[in-house]
């Protein structure tokens, strides 16, 4: 396994790999590698024959300083995770490498990025769509490889590609979570004990709300989950919305036909946690 920090070596990287008639799968990150990334880098490893994983944070999508400041960042030991997957190649480049100079290119995602996290964290899916079209450009995969842990990324993901017909299949990987429920995450780490043990009242909820779906209205369901993961002295819920699958649109009424999904963003602590449930 190869860590590569410039754009110049890993398009080189690739390039040979792509002549040898090599599939490549990417998985892009963060990193503070946890098991819920360590999936998708399997999964990668199935589906493709060349898997190349970035870590990179990536200042352009932290609409808040101090939590650009927090992020963890453990390269180290993220190196030692991967020696146990299927990943070839590990790109962990520096902000000078990835933005020789600014990125000022603005996207349009419409209601896919103007609601839910959109609206909460302003220019944050904007940042997200510059880091990961630059990182496509760089990496020149086949497949890319996505959690829906972060449901609306991939949302934003999958227009984005489709808006700038890039060559790349987006595939979705499913939540990979703690033995109680709580959705795994980089920013787990960083929260207390005892924020911990509460922080599962999040997952716990949304569990519930699934089976009280058939008892009372969406808008009753809503409030519901509100009141009840508020209830915990460690959270504080920022929104929680049931939408449709596709349009992100908010749903009304049980009776319609599409598929649904609902979404939070609590706060835990200093911490902002979000999590997604089907309905
Ligand atoms: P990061 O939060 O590090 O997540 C990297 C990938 O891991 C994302 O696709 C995310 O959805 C997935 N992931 C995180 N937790 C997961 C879990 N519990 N189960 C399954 N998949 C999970 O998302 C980002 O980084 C960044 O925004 C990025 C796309 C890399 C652009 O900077």
């Amino acid at each position: 396994m190869e860590l590569i920090e410039t754009v110049a070596e890993l398009k080189q990287a690739v390039e040979l790999q792509k002549q040898r008639g090599r599939k490549i799968g990417f998985v892009p990150t963060m990193g503070a590698l946890h098991k819920g990334h360590l999936s998708l880098v399997n999964r990668a490893g199935c589906d493709t024959d060349f898997v190349v994983v970035s870590i990179f944070v990536n200042p352009t999508q932290f609409n808040n300083k101090e939590d650009l400041k927090r992020y963890p960042r453990t390269l180290e030991a993220d190196m030692e995770l991967l020696k146990t997957t299927p990943c070839d190649l590990v790109f962990a480049p520096s902000v000078e490498e990835v933005y020789p100079e600014e990125d000022t290119r603005v996207f349009e995602f419409g209601t896919l990025g103007s609601v839910m996290e959109g609206e909460h964290r302003p220019g944050h899916f904007n940042g997200v769509a510059q880091i990961v079209s630059k990182l496509f450009d760089m990496a020149t995969p086949d497949k890319a490889f996505f959690g829906l842990k972060d449901f609306q990324q991939l949302a934003i993901i999958s227009e984005m590609v489709q808006q700038l017909n890039m060559p790349v299949e987006i595939v979705p990987c499913p939540i990979v979570r703690e033995a109680d429920g709580m959705a795994l995450s980089s920013r787990n780490t960083l929260l207390s004990d005892d924020e911990r043990k509460n922080a599962v009242t999040i997952s716990q909820t949304l569990f519930k709300a699934v089976e009280k779906a058939k008892d009372c209205s969406i808008n009753e369901l809503k409030e519901w989950v509100v009141e009840t993961i508020d209830a915990n002295p460690f959270l504080e819920t920022e929104y929680f919305d049931i939408v449709d699958y596709k349009s992100l649109v908010s749903i009304k009424s049980w009776d319609s036909s599409v598929n649904k999904i609902g979404c939070i963003a609590v706060h835990c602590g200093k911490v902002r946690l979000i999590d997604n449930v089907t309905f």
